[in-house]
C-alpha cells in the first residue's frame, strides 16, 4: 500500500513532538560541512524516528535523509529534513519544522511541513490543493513587488563563497516592503503557500530543503521554479523562486537585471 497524506501529517507530526521536547534543552552541538552548518541530537533522534517508521511500513522504498544520506530503494522516493532550522533550533529561537515528501519515479506526489511551536500542520497532494491542518490556503494576490513581503535565506558556506546571494537580497530590499531571513526553507515555502509571505527565493539547498514545500508552494497556486524559470528546483545546481505568477516575474526580472 502507499502511503497517504494522512500518514505523511502523522509522521510529521510525531517527529514534531520530538523537536518540541528538545526544544529549550541543552544541546549537543556539532558542525558539518561548514562551522556554521549544525546538528543536534534532536536532529538525529527525529530523523532515526521517522527512517525506522518508514522502513517498518515500506521497507521497499527509498530515502534520502539529510543526517544520513541516501538510502537505495524501488522507484519510490521519501526525503527527509528531520528538523529544518537547525540553527533556530539551536540558539532557542521557535521557528523550525519537520519536513517529508513522498516522490513516484522522480515526481512528488506529496508533502507534509509541520511546525511544532505553532501546531501548524501545512500538507498537499499533487493535483489536490494545499492545507493548513487541514483547511485549504492559497497564495496571496499581491501583485506589485513593491507591496509584497518577501523571504529568503543563504548557504552555509557564505563566510567564503562570494556567490552568496547578498547581491539578491539587496536589490530585493530596495524593491520591497521588506526581505525576512527566517531560517526555516519549508517554512518559508509554506509561508508563501499560505499568502503570510509574497514571495520566496533562495541558493544551493537540498532536496529535503524544499520537496515537501515547493509541491505545497505550488498547490496553494505559486509558481514554484528555479532561479533561471525552469521547471526542476531538486536537482543541483539547485536554487528556487516561489511567488504567485504575477509577482514570480517581477522577481524573475529583478534576479536578471544587469547591474
Ligand atoms: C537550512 C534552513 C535555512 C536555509 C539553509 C538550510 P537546516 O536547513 O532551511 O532556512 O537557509 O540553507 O540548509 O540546516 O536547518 O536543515
Ligand atoms: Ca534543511
Ligand atoms: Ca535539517
Amino acid at each position: 500500500m502507499p502511503p497517504t497524506l494522512d500518514d505523511l501529517e502523522t509522521l510529521a507530526r510525531q517527529a514534531g513532538v520530538i523537536l518540541r521536547a528538545g526544544y529549550g534543552q541543552r544541546h549537543t552541538i556539532d558542525s558539518k560541512s561548514h562551522a556554521i552548518d549544525l546538528v543536534t541530537e534532536t536532529d538525529r533522534r527525529s530523523e532515526a524516528f521517522l527512517l525506522r517508521n518508514i522502513r517498518s511500513r515500506w521497507p521497499e522504498h527509498g530515502i534520502l535523509a539529510e543526517e544520513s544520506g541516501a538510502h537505495r530503494g524501488n522507484g519510490s522516493l521519501w526525503y527527509i529534513d528531520p528538523l529544518d532550522g537547525t540553527v533556530n533550533f539551536a540558539h532557542g529561537v521557535p521557528f523550525f519544522s519537520v519536513s517529508i515528501a513522498y516522490a513516484e519515479n522522480g515526481v512528488v506526489l506529496m508533502g507534509a511541513v509541520y511546525d511544532p511551536m505553532r501546531d501548524e500542520c501545512f500538507s498537499a497532494a499533487r493535483g489536490q490543493g494545499a492545507f493548513l491542518n487541514g483547511r485549504p490556503v492559497h497564495v496571496s494576490t499581491t501583485d506589485d513587488l513593491g507591496r509584497s513581503l518577501l523571504v529568503t535565506g543563504f548557504p552555509y558556506d557564505i563566510w567564503h563563497n562570494p556567490e552568496n546571494n547578498l547581491d539578491n537580497f539587496a536589490r530585493f530590499a530596495v524593491r520591497s516592503r521588506g526581505v525576512r531571513r527566517l531560517g526555516s526553507a519549508a517554512l518559508d515555502l509554506c509561508y508563501v503557500a499560505a499568502g503570510r509571505l509574497d514571495g520566496y527565493w533562495e541558493i544551493r539547498l537540498k532536496p529535503w530543503d524544499v520537496a515537501a514545500g515547493g509541491l505545497i508552494a505550488a498547490e496553494a497556486g505559486a509558481k514554484v521554479t528555479n532561479l533561471q524559470g525552469g521547471a526542476d528546483y531538486l536537482s543541483p545546481p539547485q536554487s528556487i523562486l516561489a511567488a504567485n505568477p504575477t509577482l514570480h516575474a517581477q522577481m524573475m526580472d529583478v534576479l536578471h537585471a544587469e547591474g
